[in-house]
């Protein structure tokens, strides 16, 4: 009997120790229809998660399998002419850690019987010694990967213990340590998919006589919204009628069918450039969708489930510690000032990288904020999995629905961003900054550490936002025009303070990662101890100086600037008649209280990357040495 269970804000999953992650694209299908266009399709889809290599292996009278190195289009063309005709098929797009991106070490690997082919997110920590056994019994190895060792692991068992496949992958799982997603497909049984996961997504979209497999839903969406979440230590029994759930006692599972909300069209581009745009553009209706049900200023009362379920904790808390990274991190930032100045609570913002490998201290009564866009970062996931091991509570700010970060935590919220898809993270951003802000003021509310006027005001203030990034972006063209006018600078500083000091080093990521121009991001009062030497007639310094009780010392910050003859660039409030009068170039936002500035600062600086970016001729969707979730230690 299967269960089906509408999209919850945050169901408590149990959940298994998490490593590191590869952050591979994983595709597969069995029914009546073609395969190959289904997988090819589906691989495109999933490219945003690592497009080193890629591949596909069919079953046809036998099984084919093609590989290389590069993009999914670079395979498509590889294999034109070919009888691509099938009913199954798997397909893998890769950001590789184990061997470096090649075409031997492309998943789908074969094994040495060549019967079967297996492709693989994760990686097996314990490899090492079973490649030793297997090449002492006499195997041979075409590819420096984890997955091959697996994969001939497999069928060795299946030989010696002359056990089915099925058995085979059970005893095998048994033996390995690491993170895993594989799907295998077999020539002596033409129909079936066999999939399991620990540590790494996996998505099984259930249709009428056939069935899809992912890394997450987005390939399967034009076909079906009803999907089952396969749990760690899960192993699955796919074909094209029937799906088969079990652990790895070969316990039945009675599978739970979740019905997903996501339209196929809010993951193709709309009619924009690049996803990183269209998402940009986006954040107006993101976040607004992200305060829907949760926020009603008129009412004067935020409702948050996953708060409100957990409000004793947040009232009694003795500090809150933020782990995250990247841009993430940045949300967390802003989250620091926002929380100390509502709630009183001492909030510290750490490095997921870095908590996680030293010896932190955690109290009882600490409650641990996990920050990600995608649900998948290994450090954060490690970090939240040792604090949890020291009794902390883990609430998790997190997109992707269903993701193991959300699945491990005590608690959470979804930032109902959508799909992100542009590598650099725009409307996750957002989404995060709105999650906190909410909570920030429900905990404070609770507290009794905010007056009722302040929080009355503020979230009138929040409750504004959507209408005035949609403001703002009606002028994005002139960020179009101060990008060109930069697209040459070889560095770049940003400056800020108070809520916008995080901004700022939001900023400088964005700018690093988009346009590959180095930028540092500063407190603006830090300049005069040491970075005001990098100060030239032709380095760019962006301001984040909206209206704010800094406003004055931000001005004197920027006139240091300009006497040294640097270049400003300022983000300002609508209204401010004196920075125009020093800076090069500005760019207005609408007013508003200086603790809502952070979401309405971001996007011009999130527009003047992707700019700048464009401006340079990069692919700014998938930029060089970067991939979406980055999830390996
Ligand atoms: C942001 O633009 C970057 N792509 C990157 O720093 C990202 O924020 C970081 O890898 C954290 O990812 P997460 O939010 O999915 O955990």
């Amino acid at each position: 009997m299967i269960v089906i269970r509408e999209k919850s804000a945050f169901l408590i999953y149990p959940n298994s120790f998490l490593n590191s992650l590869l952050m591979c694209g994983i595709v597969g299908y069995t029914g009546p229809r073609e395969a190959y266009p289904i997988v090819i399709n589906g691989l495109k889809r999933l490219e945003y998660r690592g497009y080193d290599s890629t591949g596909v292996a069919l079953l046809n009278g036998g099984l084919k399998v093609y590989k290389k190195k590069g993009r999914v289009a670079d395979l498509e063309n590889f294999i034109i002419g070919e009888n691509l005709h099938s009913n199954i098929g798997i397909g893998h797009t890769r950001w590789a850690t184990h061997g470096e991106p090649n075409d031997r070490n492309a998943h789908p690997h074969t094994s040495a019987s060549g019967k079967l082919a297996m492709i693989h997110n994760g990686i097996i920590e314990n490899y090492a010694q079973i490649k030793k056994e297997l090449l002492n019994k006499g195997y041979h190895f075409t590819s420096d990967t984890d997955t091959e060792v697996l994969l001939n692991f497999i069928e060795d068992i299946k030989n010696n213990n002359e056990c089915n496949l099925e058995e085979a992958v059970r005893v095998a799982l048994k033996r390995i340590t690491g993170a895993y997603c594989i799907l295998l497909i077999d020539e002596d049984t033409p129909d079936t998919i066999i999939a399991a996961r620990k540590g790494s997504p996996l998505v099984i979209g259930v249709g009428k006589g056939e069935h899809f497999l992912g890394s997450d839903a987005t390939p399967m969406l034009e076909y079906t919204k009803e999907v089952v979440y396969v749990n760690d230590y899960e192993l699955a029994i796919v074909k094209p009628d029937e799906l088969i759930l079990k652990n790895l006692g070969n316990e039945k599972i009675t599978p739970f069918v979740t019905k997903l909300d996501m339209e196929l069209a809010a993951i193709e581009k709309g009619g924009y450039d690049h996803f990183m745009l269209k998402e940009i553009f986006e954040q107006p209706s993101t976040i607004y969708d992200c305060l829907r049900g949760r926020l009603d200023a008129a009412a004067g009362q935020i409702k948050m489930s996953g708060v409100d379920n957990n409000i004793e904790a947040f009232k009694n808390a003795s500090r809150i510690i933020i782990v995250a990274c990247g841009t993430s991190w940045h949300a967390g930032l802003v989250a620091e000032y926002v929380i100390e100045e509502l709630c009183r609570i001492p909030v510290e913002v750490e490095y997921a990288s870095e908590f996680r490998y030293r010896n932190p201290i955690i109290n009882k009564g600490d409650i641990i904020l996990a920050i990600s866009q995608s649900g998948e970062t290994a450090d954060t996931l490690v970090a939240i999995e040792n604090a949890k091991k020291q009794g902390a509570i883990i609430f998790g700010i997190v997109n992707v629905v269903g993701s193991s970060i959300a699945r491990m935590s005590d608690g959470g919220a979804y930032t109902h961003a959508g799909p992100e898809i542009g590598v650099a993270s725009t409307k996750a951003f957002t989404g995060q900054l709105a999650v906190l802000m909410m909570m920030a003021l429900q905990i404070g509310k609770v507290r009794g550490t905010i007056t009722n006027k302040l929080f009355s005001q503020l979230l009138f203030e929040l409750d504004a936002v959507p209408e005035k990034v949609e403001a703002l972006l009606k002028n994005a063209d002139q960020l179009k025009m101060i990008a060109e006018k930069y697209k040459d600078a070889t560095d770049a500083l940003f400056l800020g303070r108070g809520y916008n000091f995080p901004i700022a080093l939001e900023g400088a990521l964005k700018l690093k990662e988009i346009s590959y121009i180095h930028a540092e991001g500063y407190p603006a009062a830090e300049m005069k101890h040491g970075p005001i030497a990098l100060v030239t007639e032709i380095l760019p310094v962006v301001f984040v100086a909206t209206k704010d009780s800094y406003h004055e010392k931000i001005i004197s910050n920027m006139q240091e600037i300009k006497a040294r003859r640097g270049k400003v660039i300022a983000i300002i409030t609508e209204g401010d008649e004196v920075t125009p009068t020093l800076a090069d170039d500005v760019f207005f936002v609408p007013p508003a209280h200086e603790i809502m500035a952070p979401l309405l600062s971001c996007v011009p600086l999130q527009l003047l990357s992707y700019y700048m970016g464009v401006a340079k001729g990069v692919d700014v969707d998938k930029p060089r040495n970067l991939a979406k979730s980055v999830t390996v230690e």
